[in-house]
């Protein structure tokens, strides 16, 4: 990514009028308006979700916003990683129209209570370990969708309860918008890409793909001949997290895909879930698994 310091950055505004301006615009050339959402520090999962989009026909809007609602007291808000010079070269770079980049005093000012507040899948795993979390992304991303108002709203599968939780929140909520899912990208070693990554210090980056072969771990768990179990699985996941000696381990299971809870006996498929806290960063990661005859 270095070769992108010498482009001419995206247009880049805070101002909603100006996005709403330029998404008419458009659409009175015929186009579809596909967005990607992100709090900025872009890697190549964001700049995957943008080309494909593109691919489609699309013409594609980002917003660069670190959202204050979907973070914790005690959690990184401060510390999250923000380039914005950056951010805006690789957004020219990949062909977006315009970044939406609100200012948090005028989006979401002191006051601003009113929450969005998804239930059932947004209950287990990242919902209790991080409570107010999926509503402070729910209500920002309604935000973001009402002044872009786009055919296309693109999200990474790599936060795979965000995007289940979105996509309710957007059946409830009948927003006209279709929900389109990008595949995660991984680093050479399998990490899983994370503007949060750039946080980890050298020992910790090189125990990080432990998330990744945890994941393979229980994915050649439930694959392996005798009948699948998610306790086997699960068991086989945090025995590849033992080598991350440096992380303490939130959850790493087996989950019915559409619920997040556990499966039910005689699923076939469902979805791996692995959420580590190093000290400098917290990872999450998943994988979707198929697996022949029912789950015991
Ligand atoms: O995935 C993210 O980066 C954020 O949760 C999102 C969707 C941009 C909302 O702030």
């Amino acid at each position: 990514m270095a070769g992108d310091a010498r482009r001419t950055p995206a247009p880049w505004t805070a101002d909603a009028g100006a996005v709403q301006a330029r998404v008419r615009r458009l659409r009175a050339r015929g186009a579809a308006i596909a967005f990607v959402p992100t709090m900025g520090y872009l890697h190549a999962g964001h700049l995957s979700l943008i080309a494909r989009a593109r691919k489609g026909g699309a013409r594609v809007l980002a917003s660069v916003f670190v959202n204050p609602l979907q973070f914790g007291p005690r959690e990184d808000f401060r510390a999250y990683p923000r380039d914005r010079a950056r951010d805006a070269r690789l957004l020219a770079r990949a062909g977006v129209e315009l970044v939406y980049a609100p200012r948090a005093t005028a989006f979401t000012p002191e006051g601003h209570v009113t929450r969005v507040v998804v239930g059932g899948v947004a209950e287990p795993l990242e919902g209790e370990i991080r409570p107010g979390h999926f509503a402070g992304v729910a209500t920002v991303v309604s935000k973001l969708l009402h002044v872009v108002e786009p055919d296309e709203l693109w999200l990474g599968q790599k936060d795979a309860q965000q995007v289940a939780v979105l996509a309710r929140m957007l059946h409830d909520l009948d927003f006209s918008v279709r929900l389109r899912v990008g595949a995660t990208v991984r680093e050479a070693d399998g990490l899983a890409l994370s503007s949060r990554n750039i946080r980890l210090t050298p020992p910790e980056r090189a125990q990080a793909p432990a998330l990744w072969r945890a994941l393979r771990a229980g994915r050649a768990a439930l694959l392996a001949p005798g009948r699948a179990s998610a306790r086997s699985a699960a068991r086989a996941m945090r025995d590849a997290l033992r080598a991350a000696t440096l992380a303490r381990v939130d959850y790493a299971e087996l989950v019915d895909s559409a619920t997040f809870r556990a499966p039910a006996r005689g699923a076939t498929h469902g979805l791996l879930v692995v959420a580590a806290r190093f000290p400098s960063a917290r990872l999450i990661d998943n994988l979707k698994v198929r697996w022949r005859g029912g789950l015991a």
